[in-house]
C-alpha cells in the first residue's frame, strides 16, 4: 500500500484532497498540520461534505471511520528542534504532498517576511530532505508564478498562461505583495534544476482559484484578511459594504474545489505519466471581474438567503492601499492553459 505524508493537511485544499484519498482506500495516509484543532475541524468538516454529498445514512459514524483511518501529527515545519521528526516522517512515506503555505494577499502585505520563511524556507527544507532521500514530491505552488498577464503589455486580452512557454512578470520590488510569488517560483526553479541534474522525482501543481466549502474564514469571526468570496459573503450576512479593491475590474476565473481535487489526486496516482511535470489546475469557464462577482452574489443573497427585513449591503470602491495596506499589487487576469 502506497504511503502518502500530507504536509499542511489541514488546510482548505489539503483537507478535500485528504478525505477525497481515504474515501478512494487504497493509500496509508498521514495528515501533518500545524494544531490538532486545525486537523481534526478540516478533515472532519471535508469528511462531513463528502458523506452529505453521497447522502449517507449514519453521518457521524461514517465521518469518525473515515478519519479514524488517518495518522495524526502535530509539527511545525519552520522549527528546527522538529527538523529531526519531520525527516524521519519523510523516510517512513512513499509519496510526500506539500501544501503549505500561507494563501492570503493580505498577509503577502502585511508581514511579507513571515510569508517568504512560510513559502519559501519551510518549503526548502522539505525539498532538500526528499532530495536526500529520494522521496517524490507533489508540491502546491500557485497560479501567482505567472504574475501579471501580459495583456498589460500587448494587445492578447486573452492570454492563457502556459506551464512551459509563459513568461513570469513581476511587480516591483516595493510592491512585496510579490514576495509570495517570488519565493514559490524560486523553489519551483530549484525543484525543476534538481529533475534535471538527479532526476528528482516531482510534480508541481499551480491552483488557480479554487472555491467551495471551507474555502476561508469569516472577517467578523477570526481577525485577519482571508480571500475576497469570504469578505463578500461576511459584508452580505452582516449588512456591512462590499468593498470592491481599486474598482472590481480584474478577473479571476473561479474552479469548484472537488473538481480541482479530482486533477490532484489523478496527479499523485498517476507517477510516471505526471513526473518533472507542472499542471495548472483550473477552468477558464467560470471567469469574472471582481465587479461582477459581488453583484451575482449580492443577487444570490437576496433571493436566497436574505432574512426578511434585513438591509442588503452597498457595494463601495475603495483603493489597494486603503483595503491592504502600502506595497499591495494586483493581477489583472488570470486565464490559463489547462490542455494537459
Ligand atoms: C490569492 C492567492 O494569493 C493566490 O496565491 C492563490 O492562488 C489565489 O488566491 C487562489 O485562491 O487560488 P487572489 O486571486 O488575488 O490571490 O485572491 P483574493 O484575495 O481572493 O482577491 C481576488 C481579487 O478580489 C483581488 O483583485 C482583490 O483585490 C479583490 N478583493 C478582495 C476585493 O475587491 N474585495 C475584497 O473584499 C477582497
Amino acid at each position: 500500500m502506497k504511503k502518502i505524508l500530507l504536509l499542511g493537511a489541514g488546510g482548505f485544499v489539503g483537507s478535500h484532497l485528504t478525505i477525497e484519498l481515504l474515501k478512494r482506500g487504497g493509500f496509508s495516509l498521514t495528515a501533518l498540520d500545524l494544531t490538532h484543532e486545525k486537523l481534526d475541524e478540516g478533515l472532519r468538516r471535508a469528511a462531513q461534505f463528502e458523506i452529505e454529498d453521497t447522502r449517507a445514512e449514519d453521518t457521524s459514524g461514517a465521518i469518525n471511520r473515515m478519519v479514524s483511518n488517518i495518522q495524526y501529527v502535530v509539527l511545525d515545519i519552520l522549527a528546527s528542534e522538529q527538523e529531526a521528526e519531520l525527516k524521519s516522517l519523510i523516510s517512513e512515506h512513499d509519496t510526500i504532498v506539500n501544501l503549505v503555505a500561507v494563501c492570503n494577499p493580505a498577509l503577502y502585505v502585511s508581514d511579507p517576511i513571515y510569508t517568504f520563511d512560510v513559502g519559501f524556507r519551510a518549503n526548502l527544507k522539505v525539498f532538500d530532505i526528499c532530495a536526500e532521500l529520494d522521496k517524490r514530491l507533489i508540491q502546491f505552488s500557485t497560479s501567482e508564478v505567472y504574475g501579471k498577464s501580459p495583456s498589460i503589455y500587448v494587445k492578447d486580452q486573452a492570454f492563457h498562461f502556459n506551464e512551459e512557454e509563459s513568461d513570469l512578470i513581476m511587480g516591483p520590488i516595493n510592491r512585496h505583495r510579490w514576495i509570495y510569488a517570488t519565493g514559490k517560483q524560486l523553489l519551483e526553479r530549484i525543484i525543476h534544476a534538481y529533475g534535471i541534474k538527479h532526476d528528482f522525482r516531482y510534480s508541481v501543481i499551480r491552483p488557480f482559484n479554487y472555491i467551495g466549502e471551507m474555502i476561508d474564514y469569516l472577517p467578523s469571526q477570526k481577525e485577519g484578511s482571508p480571500r475576497v468570496f469570504s469578505h463578500f459573503m461576511d459584508a452580505l450576512l452582516n449588512s456591512r459594504p462590499m468593498k470592491l479593491v481599486n474598482g472590481g475590474h480584474q478577473k479571476r476565473c473561479y474552479t469548484y474545489i472537488k473538481d480541482a481535487t479530482e486533477a490532484h489526486v489523478r496527479i499523485i496516482e498517476r507517477e510516471e505519466a505526471c513526473d518533472k511535470e507542472i499542471f495548472n489546475v483550473g477552468t477558464n469557464d467560470n471567469e469574472t471581474s471582481i465587479r461582477n462577482f459581488a453583484y451575482r452574489m449580492r443577487e444570490i443573497y437576496d433571493q436566497e438567503f436574505r432574512l426578511e427585513g434585513q438591509e442588503l449591503s452597498p457595494i463601495v470602491d475603495v483603493s489597494g492601499k486603503e483595503f491592504y495596506g502600502e506595497g499591495y499589487d494586483d493581477i489583472d487576469r488570470r486565464l490559463l492553459d489547462n490542455s494537459k
